[in-house]
């Protein structure tokens, strides 16, 4: 990963909500709509962080579709996990997402806000969530 863009470690994770979550957030209803998220899809959030896509995601699938918040860093994904345990329709992983893992899984829509510029090789993400 490159240096300095990362975002992976365990005091980004800690600081985010108070740094860059202000500025994630002005794309969350743009990104929803464009993806046309709805009630009932299945949906995964790769480069989740601590999940504040996924919030808006899983309020736009509601009880019958479900979210996928997934994140190469471990500590952001349990920054997510902190804050989102409760609800009931999302579920949460740790994956790269040039290499995801989940071959038993489908989504109606892959969701990625400001995570693909960190990506050492955008287009090999983008076919990895294809293959999703
Ligand atoms: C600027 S944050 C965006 C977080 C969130 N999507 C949001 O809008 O607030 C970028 C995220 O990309 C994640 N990331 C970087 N490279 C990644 C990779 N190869 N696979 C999955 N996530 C990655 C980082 O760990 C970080 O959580």
């Amino acid at each position: 990963m490159r240096e300095g863009l990362t975002f992976t470690n365990e005091a980004a994770a800690a600081g985010y909500e108070g740094a860059f979550a202000h500025v994630s957030s002005h794309f969350v209803p743009f990104l929803l709509r464009a993806a046309q998220v709805a009630p009932g899809m299945r949906v995964l959030d790769i480069a989740a962080g601590t999940g504040l896509v996924t919030s808006a995601a899983a309020e736009a699938v509601g009880s019958s579709g479900h979210v996928t918040a997934a994140d190469i860093s471990a500590a952001m994904v349990g920054k997510a996990r902190e804050r989102l345990g409760n609800l009931s329709n999302v579920l949460f992983a740790v994956e790269d997402g040039q290499a995801m893992g989940f071959p038993n899984q489908n989504f109606e829509a892959v969701l990625c806000g400001l995570g693909l510029m960190f990506f050492p090789d955008a287009a090999r993400a983008l076919q990895s969530s294809i293959a999703s």
